[in-house]
């Protein structure tokens, strides 16, 4: 015991406390290649405030992606602090296996509130993947109580991200994220993604949504409703790059799943809890009613890990009358209703409702306009949102919209240049997305894509003197 707490004294002090050494030596950060795991260094943050973060160099940076689209009420909320300090002093934990909390029950029934439908109970998570493994796992023990085993397939879609534990990240479409990963590939059907701005050339958006449906029909009619559990889909691809699906065509889909007894869950991960303005988006501004939501994330701004699925009362009703009531449905988490979380949830609820939403709808549009403002960039393809989400995607050529023979290079390189000039970008391949804390000013929107604008165009310079681009 003695030597080995010898070792890590003479460890600590040959590395000076440095977090990032550490890190290297000791940590395994999300997504890292093969070449990288655990020799990789982040940008270290120590700091934040409203829509700040500040580095371990004391460089302040706008917070461009709040967190991992997370921090919606921004960073610092004192009141968010102190009701997690009083929760912990007053319940910091209990089993929800044999006890329960009431701060989980007084958000459950706000949320049902706020929820499309005949959304009633929610099921809490731990986060936004074991709430898209809970709705999929749900879908699975409600067909085999009512006596359809075979009815256990899903669609998915490509530029779709669910989720990182084994199911969920089975329904992730995006480029590269499945390369070296194994999956469940028997269970899940993938449909083509609703990106318009990635149509074939000269198809109208009418005709492409035709498309979309008639390929969800076609699938359902060569699988077979009665092999299809679920569809499972977000309102806005997020991670997929901010698509924004055209008019129409998720309430088709909405309504194709009703007819065919396909549970539609709306991963609202993302864009629930005023990303979009709205409490929920699905109904708010796409007029659906799914059988399930998922959230987490902006559910506790980023302060407490939390998530859940709210699940139709009719679907609750169908189990209540089955043959089957004694059917246990075997799926729970150790941090399932956490008191704390719940209780932040609530205060974060009440922010977003006080102001925090009507705000959101104030800035969205000028956020949007400002943005859009990037086309003017020849390395620009298309500036694409919706509320405070945005994605800014580069082309090597407009017309072909060829996305770059650099492309795994030219979000990390606007990103560099935009560190330097002091805000914090999401590079995806070669897009960048934004989606700041939902408090942002329009002043703070433009200083945003201000500094977007010059690490745009110091990219394209770099680009020009390496030869790579002539755009
Ligand atoms: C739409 C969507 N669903 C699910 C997830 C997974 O959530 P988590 O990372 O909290 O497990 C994410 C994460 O970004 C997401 O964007």
């Amino acid at each position: 015991m003695a030597a080995v707490r010898d070792l890590r004294a003479s460890e600590a002090a040959d590395i000076g406390d440095d977090a990032v050494e550490l890190a290297k030596r000791h940590l395994i950060q999300p997504w890292p290649y093969a070449g990288s795991v655990g020799a990789e260094a982040r940008a270290l943050i120590g700091e934040g405030d409203g829509i700040y973060i500040t580095d371990s160099t004391g460089k302040r940076l706008i917070d461009g992606p709040a967190g991992m689209w997370c921090v919606n009420v921004g960073h610092r909320r004192e009141e968010l602090a102190r009701v997690m300090y009083d929760q912990a002093m007053a319940l910091s934990y209990n089993t929800p296996w044999y006890t329960m909390n009431a701060p989980s029950a007084e958000l459950a029934k706000r949320i049902a509130g706020h929820a499309p439908g005949d959304l009633s109970h929610v099921f809490y998570t731990t986060g936004g993947s074991s709430a898209v493994e809970t709705a999929l796992r749900f879908m699975q023990f409600y067909n085999n109580v009512r006596g359809r085993p075979e009815k256990k397939l899903i669609l998915s879609r490509g530029g779709a991200y669910h989720g990182s534990t084994y199911l969920s990240a089975s329904l992730n479409g995006r480029p590269r994220d499945r390369d070296w990963m194994d999956g469940a590939d028997e269970l899940v059907i993938k449909l083509s993604s609703p990106d318009p701005f990635r149509r074939p050339h000269g198809m109208s958006l009418a005709a492409f949504t035709d498309f979309l449906v008639d390929q969800f029909l076609d699938t359902v009619a060569r699988v077979g409703a009665e092999k299809i559990g679920a569809f499972v889909g977000e309102p806005v691809q997020a991670s997929g790059g901010v698509v924004v699906p055209p008019d129409g065509y998720l309430k088709r889909i909405r309504q194709i799943c009703r007819d065919n007894d396909i549970l539609y869950v709306s991963d609202e991960v993302v864009t629930a809890f005023g990303r979009l303005g709205h409490v929920f988006a699905s109904g708010d501004m796409f007029g659906i009613d799914p059988d399930m939501i998922t959230f987490a994330k902006g559910v506790t701004s980023g302060y407490f890990p939390l998530g859940g699925v709210i699940i139709s009362e009719r679907l609750l009703e169908e189990l209540r009358r089955s043959n089957h009531p004694d059917a246990l449905f075997g799926h729970g988490l150790t941090y399932t209703s956490h008191p704390v979380g719940c209780a932040v949830a609530l205060k974060n609820l009440d922010l977003l409702e006080e102001g925090v939403l009507a705000h959101t709808q104030d800035v969205a549009p000028y956020f949007q306009a400002q943005l859009k403002t990037l086309e003017e960039l020849p390395l620009v393809g298309e500036v694409r949102g919706l509320g405070l989400m945005g994605c800014v995607e580069c082309v090597a050529d407009r017309e072909s919209k060829d996305p770059l023979q650099l492309d795994k290079d030219v979000g990390k390189r606007i990103d560099a240049h935009c560190h330097e000039l002091g805000l914090l970008v999401r590079p995806l391949i070669n897009m960048c997305v934004m989606s700041p804390p939902l408090v942002i000013t329009r002043e703070q929107i433009d200083d945003m894509v201000g500094i977007l604008r010059e690490g745009i165009s110091r990219t394209m310079d770099d680009l020009r003197k390496e030869g790579v681009w002539r755009g």
